[in-house]
């Protein structure tokens, strides 16, 4: 595992685009997993400001996101493809069609195992991560299997109040319980990975992802088992590490 500590989430998310970027350049039909939530938005900007300054082309780009939250439809304001959309897509010239994120509508099941089918016949080569308070990554809570795959899941009542307070004007009435995500295992598969974290808040599961054992207890230490994992870190998110 590379660890990265650089002052503020600003420079976080330049440095995390520095490395998106990159590997977009080297390889333009890059098969990119991505990630929602508050941590990649300045990373998005940046990779924004590039497009629309250095014209980095997406046209062939594929993309394959984390996860969504249960029954929301793609337009509802909250779902995870309108954030997609909003914070990204829109800015960029990628094709929409070659845009993937769960169907959270309709027959869940078969919606995750074509989603499972999809990852496992197009491949990632770079996922990008954040990293949950609790240590969940996409929205594999404390006690997943590391075999999991593409599911729906239970969010956990810190996921719940976490994503309130963030997001559905703090309302956790509003804020779904439940979510479709992207498994341990399918994220393990990524030819790369990039975890962005930034704040106190996520100080202790970032310590526990770096420096403690490798357990379902904290979903991210698995991450200490993957080849190419670099963990990009802002001073306080990283103010418990030794
Ligand atoms: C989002 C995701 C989650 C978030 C995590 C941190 O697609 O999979 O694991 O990365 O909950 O969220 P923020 O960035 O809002 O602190």
């Amino acid at each position: 595992m590379k660890v990265i500590i650089v002052e503020n989430y600003d420079e976080a998310s330049v440095e995390a685009s520095k490395i998106m970027l990159a590997a977009i350049k080297a390889n333009p039909s890059i098969h990119l997993g991505l990630a929602t939530g508050t941590t990649p938005v300045g990373l998005y900007k940046e990779m924004v400001k590039d497009f629309k300054e250095n014209g980095t082309s997406y046209k062939d780009v594929k993309s394959f996101n984390l996860d969504e939250y249960s029954g929301l439809p793609k337009t509802h304001d909250q779902s995870y493809y309108y954030f997609m959309i909003e914070n990204l897509f829109k800015h960029l010239d990628i094709n929409l069609d070659n845009v993937h994120i769960q169907e959270s509508q309709g027959n869940i099941e078969e919606n995750c195992k074509k989603y499972n089918e999809l990852l496992e016949t197009e491949g990632v080569d770079l996922q990008l991560l954040g990293i949950g308070s609790n240590g969940h990554i996409g929205f594999n809570e404390p006690g997943t299997s590391f075999d999991a795959v593409t599911r729906e899941i239970a969010l956990h009542d810190s996921t719940v109040a976490d994503n309130a307070r963030l997001f559905f004007d703090g309302d956790l009435d509003a804020v779904p319980k439940k979510a479709l995500t992207q498994g341990i295992k399918n994220i393990m598969n990524a030819k790369e990975i990039v975890l962005l974290a930034s704040g106190t808040n996520k100080a202790k599961a970032v310590k526990g992802m770096i420096e403690g054992e490798i357990t379902t207890d904290l979903p991210a230490s698995v991450l200490q088992n993957h080849p190419n994992v670099t963990v990009i870190l802002d001073k306080e998110a990283a103010s418990l590490l030794k």
